[in-house]
């Protein structure tokens, strides 16, 4: 296996993935579905490990949308277990690679323990600087966005703003993590082509790399290769070539 991250040219700052495929993993082993998150699980450590040995910055992962409330009870109860079990072994890693733990996303819809023990994690990996780990929990794209314009439209009624300081920084800053810089990498398991409501605002010149692994498949060799893509891209930003 060739995954020689330091022969890479260019890094990016940020990759976020869309961890597609858990269940049909499961389905074609003949397992259920909670099965499939778990072993997903193993990927998610698997790729926060590479991406520290790459030097990624951010990591932000798609584990639970607003549309996923809509599961079956034992489904969502499952996963919210798995939530907690995977921090109690991830933590001790979190700690080796300075990486520190965000939540993005309706906290307070999350039940209470698992909120806990999240922010648990987020205290103790708070002071880190290295690396940032970004869980997307009860998380939606549109609803981030409504909420942005909400609490501008806001300070705009109160007069704390002015309607003309209401521009594209401006409701970038009032986004849930206003300090994380827009990822540069979009990663979907499972080859589905869709955005699934994640990150509409942010991902806006990200480059996108789909590939047909379900995500319990998706390890170290294939987040390499999802680098190595992005690194054959040109990203021009809307401007021209400049070769
Ligand atoms: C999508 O697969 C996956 C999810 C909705 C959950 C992702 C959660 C994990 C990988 C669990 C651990 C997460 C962390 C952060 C520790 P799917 O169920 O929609 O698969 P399908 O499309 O094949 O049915």
């Amino acid at each position: 296996m060739d995954t020689n991250f330091q022969g890479l040219e260019k890094i990016p700052k940020h990759v976020a993935l869309i961890m597609d495929g858990n269940g049909r993993w499961a389905q074609e082993r003949g397992l259920s579905r909670i099965e499939g998150h778990k072993e997903g699980a193993q990927s998610v450590r698997a790729v926060l490990r590479a991406a520290a040995q790459a030097g990624v910055e951010y990591i932000t992962v798609y584990a639970f949308s607003t549309e996923n409330w809509k599961r079956p009870p034992a489904e969502i109860d499952g996963l919210m277990k798995l939530l907690v079990h995977s921090l109690n072994e991830y933590e001790q890693e979190l700690h080796d690679n300075h990486i520190r733990l965000l939540v993005m996303g309706q906290f307070e819809r999350l039940p209470l323990p698992v909120r806990i023990r999240l922010q648990k994690t987020i205290d103790a990996t708070a002071h880190y600087t290295d690396h940032t780990f970004i869980i997307a929990l009860s998380y939606g794209s549109r609803t981030e966005i409504a909420d942005a314009a909400k609490a501008i439209a806001e300070k705009v009624k109160s007069g704390e703003m002015k309607l003309k300081e209401v521009n594209e920084q401006a409701i970038s800053n009032h986004l849930y993590l206003p300090e994380i810089p827009d990822p540069e990498l979009m990663i979907r398991t499972s080859g589905e082509l869709r955005l699934s409501n994640f990150l509409l605002w942010q991902l806006s010149y990200a480059e996108f790399y789909i590939t047909e692994d379900y995500w319990p498949d998706f390890r170290e060799e294939q987040f390499f290769h999802a680098l190595e893509a992005f690194n054959g891209r040109d990203r021009r930003y809307g401007g021209v070539n400049k070769k």
